[in-house]
């Protein structure tokens, strides 16, 4: 290519796919959603549609208006009280389904836990005791910092219980960008675990939290799941550090679930932005609750009584709060938790979990499956994966070739395929087919569920009935965020200025002749690495923070297997010279700052960085030398030199990696 758009040259093959699949007669005719007039009567009056849903749930006081829209700030079904954990618990109970496994465990060293609705409720009225005797209330927002263990959902829903909010960060963030979280969101009470298994190896969980304590002066305390126990000892602060264990084995009352306005914050959720501080998110109670679990049943067509239902995330992200947590249990749903990597023991590891538990519905990422593919059939064959129904992809785009390889290898050629949009701010999908109406095509999330408003917009904001453009929204949804916290202007300015009306997704798409949705990345400094949202901007002043470094910028390049790859390039201070052991210790420090997903995979040395004349590092032409493109006009620059330079760097690089 010649000309360097944000569009990437894989993504427009894409564009010329011409498969598509019908979903089976036998999966139509037991599908939950089978009429497609649900699109249109959800269409005339999205507020009644979505009014019905939220009556699907638990309500202890009824709402008496559906949504109050001041754009861009919105409240859905006001004056109703209900609460999160009473929907995905009590209710279950009340209603004979006690007995009834909410999730199966499994660790990665290979041990196995159940957990019933009754038990689940059980350990999550004890924890909210706990959380209370730490002095946690309504309005509170606790920490959680932990490996993916059952005592995660329950700290979770311990908070939901209280009114309380939980801010989980990923057990994959740093201690630095662990303290970030905590100061931000004010945490007094961090919940965390001795550490996790990862491919074998123990994540120091407790280790960071101790690290980021020494700059999260207002942190009183912290509850400690011992998981690794004697493989990695920790030590604890007397009067500060507690083990969840003991401080369970103490709890003689139980909390009953706390009444909450439908607007209560029920979690903040940091993600990245295109600017160097992550943004907090907000996301309420009633709202939430009735979008996640009427997409959750729509899009999965999910059978409570019979599917065993895997999303395949790691709860510290918003799929898994959305898709783990909250859709599967408000809707009564057995779901399986997996603590760790697909490749440990081996690189079947997914294809066991999913023969042994018999799993009928699988949610993952397309980096997920770029790996499996380039780890061959060989592992699937082992095992046999016939119960499987119903498979999902989130995160990314994902190619045809992936999707294909999906639909053949995993769903055995009988399985529909979701590929599901969305983000954490919109809380739950918003772009998806269902399963047992929509005709899909590999590589796109086709269209806007049934009450979602979606369009793709020109520069202008015009929109576009065929071809490329913006992705926006165009009306309000209940699952939105509420704003980013403490921040009510970014939120305006992020979201809700770039379009008149339109909440701006930061993504690029394309519609074809048929109105199907194509999404193409995004367009914005934010780059995508196996699903992960990781801000260029971030990871900049990660590695400028580094003594040695003058200036850095960073991008994102085309990965075959991640989606994309971080590529920095960085000027050394003139004191400094550059090496591979300085490249190492740049991605070393970047891991310490922010967290191991954020390292960049090639780290390129240069004497300056391509500007504009006004003095803009020009990121664009970075990413195309990163790719390898041709450069087109370079006119623009104030020393094309650079380019050059850079040029043969990156060349040298790419055939070293
Ligand atoms: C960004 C949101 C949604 C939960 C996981 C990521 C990209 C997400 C798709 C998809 C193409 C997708 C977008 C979006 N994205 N799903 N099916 N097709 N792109 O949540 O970290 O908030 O990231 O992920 O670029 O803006 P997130």
């Amino acid at each position: 290519m010649t000309d360097s758009t944000n569009t990437n040259p894989a993504i427009e093959n894409y564009l010329l796919e011409e498969r598509s699949f019908e979903p089976s007669d036998q999966f139509k005719q037991n599908a939950i959603i089978k009429d497609a007039a649900i699109y249109e009567t959800a269409d005339k009056d999205y507020l009644k549609f979505w009014e019905q849903q939220a009556n699907q749930l638990h309500w202890f006081k009824p709402f008496d208006k559906v949504l109050e829209w001041n754009l861009p700030f919105a409240k859905w079904f006001l004056g109703g009280t209900l609460n999160a954990s009473y929907n995905c618990l009590d209710r279950h109970v009340n209603n004979g389904l006690k007995d009834k496994i909410a999730y199966y465990f499994e660790g990665e060293p290979g041990d196995k836990r159940s957990m019933t609705y009754g038990e689940l409720l059980d350990e999550v009225e004890k924890f909210a005791t706990v959380l209370v005797s730490l002095g946690v209330k309504k309005g509170d927002t606790v920490a959680i910092y932990m490996p993916m263990i059952l005592e995660l959902p329950v700290a979770m829903l311990a908070c939901a219980r209280l009114g309380a909010a939980h801010s989980v960060v990923f057990g994959g963030f740093s201690a630095s960008a662990l303290s970030d979280r905590i100061n931000d969101a004010e945490s007094k009470v961090v919940v965390t675990a001795d550490g996790g298994f990862r491919r074998g190896v123990v994540v120091p969980l407790k280790d960071n939290v101790d690290e980021a304590i020494k700059s999260s002066p207002v942190v009183e305390s912290v509850v400690v799941v011992k998981r690794v126990g004697d493989k990695h000892p920790v030590t604890m602060l007397e009067n500060r550090d507690y083990f969840y264990h003991d401080l369970m084995s103490q709890v003689t009352e139980r909390i009953g679930a706390v009444e909450v306005d439908s607007e209560n914050l029920l979690f903040l959720l940091y993600t990245s932005g295109t600017t160097a501080k992550p943004k907090g998110i907000m996301h309420t109670t009633g709202g939430y609750l009735t979008q996640v679990a009427f997409t959750h049943k729509a899009v999965f067509d999910l059978h409570a009584d019979s599917d065993i239902y895997w999303c395949a995330a790691d709860i510290g992200w918003v799929t898994g709060h959305s898709y783990i947590v909250y859709g599967p249990l408000a809707n009564g749903a057995t779901g399986v938790i997996y603590e760790g990597t697909p490749d440990f023991p081996d690189k079947d590891r997914w294809w066991s979990i999913i023969e042994e538990y018999k799993v009928t519905i699988l949610y993952a990422a397309p980096t997920a499956i770029r790996t499996f593919m380039k780890w061959g059939i060989e592992y699937l064959k082992k095992h046999d994966l016939s119960s499987l129904r119903l498979l999902g992809s989130v995160g990314e785009p994902i190619n045809p070739e992936a999707w294909m390889w999906y639909r053949e290898n995993v769903g055995l050629n009988k399985c529909p395929v979701v590929d599901t949009w969305w983000q954490t701010e919109t809380g739950s999908i918003m772009i998806s087919p269902l399963p047992g109406i929509t005709k899909t095509k590999p590589g796109s999330a086709t269209f806007p569920l049934p009450a979602i408003g979606a369009e793709v917009v020109d520069d202008t904001g015009k929109k576009v009935t065929l071809g490329g453009g913006y992705l926006t929204l165009t009306r309000p949804w209940p699952s939105m965020l509420r704003g980013i916290y403490k921040d009510p202007e970014r939120y305006q300015q992020t979201y809700w200025s770039r379009f008149d009306q339109r909440y701006f997704a930061g993504d690029g798409a394309k519609v074809d002749e048929e109105g199907y949705l194509w999404l193409l990345g995004r367009v914005d400094d934010v780059m995508n690495v196996s699903g992960h949202r990781v801000s260029t901007t971030e990871v900049e002043s990660a590695l400028v923070d580094h003594s040695a470094v003058a200036e850095a910028a960073v991008v994102g390049a085309n990965d075959a297997t991640t989606g994309q790859a971080i590529i920095a390039f960085v000027t050394l201070k003139s004191t400094e010279s550059a090496s591979p052991e300085k490249g190492e210790e740049l991605r070393a420090h970047v891991a310490e700052k922010i967290g191991p997903i954020a390292k960049p995979k090639v780290i390129i040395f240069t004497e300056d960085l391509p500007k504009t004349r006004s003095g803009k590092i020009m990121r664009r032409l970075l990413r195309d030398v990163a790719e390898g493109r041709n450069l087109g006009d370079t006119t623009t620059l104030a020393d094309p030199k650079v380019v050059e330079e850079i040029k043969q760097k990156a060349a040298l690089n790419t055939s070293e990696d």
